[in-house]
């Protein structure tokens, strides 16, 4: 049995006081719910906040991207030991935002999720197709390819605690979700992708969450396949009440 992983994904929303607030109301309506476990990922400046209005509950901290390098001339970039020294545990890799504005390559993601794990940081990893790519019958292609180059001379042994997110891209932030079986069949795809580069029995313990339009009134249906194993959630994890009740899908 898997685990399922809850993640909020807040993208360019809150300020640290608005970050508070949020905790402020979200932690009692998650208090002792153990079933699943719960990560929120602010922008940088308001981690530190997150951090420590989360502390001592049942909510780990993330962050939403990293630079691969561990110190150095990079303007504008923030490295894996600084998000340790602020009390983040998790990071969002490769996400389709990144991707598509910022010139994110599979080749950074997997500079990035090597720099994560050799830090100790669990890292999320984002793939997903665009809507032509599915319209062309290309999926497969693009998932196997996003994963292989991820996972380019990784070490399964290293690897332990991957996360993989599939977003497809025509999914986020559009109201359109893919269906439960439209998201367990991609899913089946990464999870025998992964078989290839990490072996049959990583890839049965591999989480791989859904994320795309998740809502309160998806994700019951969604978080009952079998091959979904949690959720990446953007919209609908800014409000309190929203995140709390698709936490309790
Ligand atoms: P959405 O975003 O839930 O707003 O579609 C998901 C994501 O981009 O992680």
């Amino acid at each position: 049995m898997r685990t399922k992983l809850i993640a909020a994904n807040w993208k360019m929303y809150k300020t640290p006081d608005q970050a508070r607030d949020f905790f402020r109301d979200f932690l009692p309506m998650v208090q002792g719910h153990d079933r699943d476990e719960i990560v929120v990922c602010p922008t940088y400046l308001a981690l530190d906040a997150a951090v420590t209005a989360a502390k001592g509950s049942n909510v780990a901290i993330g962050a939403q991207d990293i630079h691969w390098e561990k110190d150095g001339a990079f303007t504008g970039e923030i490295c894996a030991t600084m998000l340790l020294a602020v009390g983040a545990t998790h990071v969002i890799i490769g996400h389709s935002e990144r991707r598509q504005y910022f010139g994110e390559t599979d080749d950074s993601v997997n500079l990035k999720l090597k720099s994560a794990i050799e830090a100790g940081l669990i890292p999320i990893v984002c793939v997903g197709e665009v809507l032509e790519e599915r319209a062309a019958g290309l999926t497969d292609d693009v998932l196997r390819r996003q994963c292989l180059r991820a996972f380019h001379k990784v070490s399964a042994k290293k690897a332990v605690s991957l996360v993989v997110a599939y977003e497809p891209v025509w999914a986020i932030g559009t109201g359109k979700t893919a269906t439960p079986q439209m998201a367990a069949d991609a899913h089946a795809i990464i999870r025998s992708e992964t078989a290839e580069s990490f072996g049959p029995e990583f890839a049965a313990k591999l989480r791989i969450l859904y994320g795309g339009s998740v809502k309160p009134e998806n994700a019951h249906a969604l978080m009952s396949e079998e091959e979904i194993d949690g959720a990446l959630v953007g919209g609908a994890s800014l409000d309190p009440k929203s995140f709390a009740s698709i936490v309790k899908y």
